[in-house]
């Protein structure tokens, strides 16, 4: 058996492979309900042999979005369609995982295919964005947020935790925090974001103040015997990196202590013009590793890993231990099977459920088609 088609165990849920699609956003939400395109896309690429999908970035309060058009988890009505497609997801084979979150600064942007950029201020479709201190992203996310009170960080804490009850109770298997990319609570963790002067911000504590209390209130919601993971970015590409990694390591180190059971390794993007090396494929397997041995943490991690040999020697190397692919499932939903095919998998069960698998392997090639 390959590394990539071998089971993964966390806590008591099982992954039929290391293969896991990653949050990705999909702007086509309506006051953050689900739709029918929510309905049919998720369960497509869970269909598709993938062992693990995660919902999107869900917003925990409508502040908390990235675009109007973002999902949203801050009522139950919306964890309706929610759990719709989380039973969906687990009929397709996959666990059904969702990433909640607060974009802070960045929030109240247009679509990526309509620029991409913060909604005008005064345009009834955005709203005033919130963050640890009053200070822009800058490029084309220029709008100056507010700085939060002691009261939006309790509010905001209630919200995460309000999102991950009503993720629990609506069937997910799988929580991902969004604490990376520049959103809320990575925009904490970075002094570049972060200039307050009181318990939240200054010296290393306080800055992962915001995280760990976040962590802490909701492993008292989410179960013991479930998933609860992040996403965090441990490095920024600005030229400051082996320090910026140490620190992250150490609040990883800190976050597994209070609870984590698995880290979803990214990039800060707390700052504009920096320099990813996007032309290397899968240029964060080696960080990846580094904080899982470091900090003692099973470790994900994407970004350019969408070749069956990059996918199956990251796992082989045990530089991660869940490969997140995203972009070739948008191309392909049944890329696993494609994958699987290329490792030569002989295993009847390895990603299809019964109706298209029964077709593809057991009578390939033997012409009986007909029902
Ligand atoms: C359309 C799209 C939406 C995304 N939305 C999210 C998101 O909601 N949350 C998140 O953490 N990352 C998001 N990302 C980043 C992906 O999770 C993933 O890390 C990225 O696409 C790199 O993996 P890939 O090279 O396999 O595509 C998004 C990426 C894409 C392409």
């Amino acid at each position: 058996m390959s590394a990539l088609f071998s089971p993964f165990t966390l806590k008591d849920v099982t992954l039929r492979n290391r293969i896991a699609v990653p949050p990705m956003c999909q702007y086509s939400a309506k006051d953050g309900f689900t739709n029918e395109w929510h309905q049919v896309h998720y369960p497509s690429i869970a269909r598709g042999g993938a062992g693990l999908v995660i919902v999107e970035a869900t917003g925990v309060s409508p502040e908390g979005r990235i675009t109007p058009d973002c999902l949203g988890l801050w009522n139950d009505a919306q964890a309706e369609g929610l759990a719709r497609i989380a039973a969906a997801i687990k009929a397709g084979g996959a666990v059904p995982g969702i990433q909640i979150g607060h974009a802070g600064r960045k929030a109240s942007a247009n679509n990526p295919w309509e620029g991409d950029e913060h909604i005008a201020e005064g345009d009834p479709r955005g709203w005033q964005p919130i963050a640890p201190s009053a200070i822009a992203f800058g490029g084309g996310l220029p709008r100056v947020p507010s700085e939060m009170t002691l009261v939006d960080i309790t509010r905001v804490k209630a919200d995460f935790v309000a999102a991950a009850r009503r993720a629990r109770d609506a069937g997910f298997e799988w929580l991902e925090l969004h604490f990376a990319h520049g959103y809320l609570a990575q925009s904490f963790f970075s002094a570049h974001s972060n200039q307050r002067t009181d318990a939240y911000g200054g010296s290393f504590d306080n800055r992962a103040r915001f995280l760990l209390e976040t962590l802490a209130a909701v492993r008292e919601v989410w179960p013991e015997n479930l998933p609860l993971t992040a996403r965090f970015g441990v490095i920024e590409y600005d030229g400051k990196d082996e320090e910026t990694l140490a620190e992250s390591i150490e609040l990883v180190k800190r976050m597994r202590a209070g609870g984590l059971d698995l880290l979803n390794v990214s990039v800060n993007f707390v700052i504009p013009d920096v320099k990813i090396p996007w032309g290397t494929p899968a240029f964060l397997a080696p960080i990846a590793q580094r904080v899982a041995r470091e900090a003692g943490i099973p470790v994900a991690s994407s970004w350019g890993i969408d070749d069956v040999q990059h996918a199956e020697r990251v796992v082989a190397e045990e530089q991660m231990d869940l490969v997140m692919i995203g972009r070739a499932m948008l191309a392909n939903p049944h890329y696993p099977y494609a994958m699987a095919q290329m490792l030569k998998e002989q295993r009847p069960d390895w990603v299809l459920p019964a109706p298209y698998a029964h077709w593809l392997e057991r009578y390939r090639g033997a012409g009986k088609v007909a029902a």
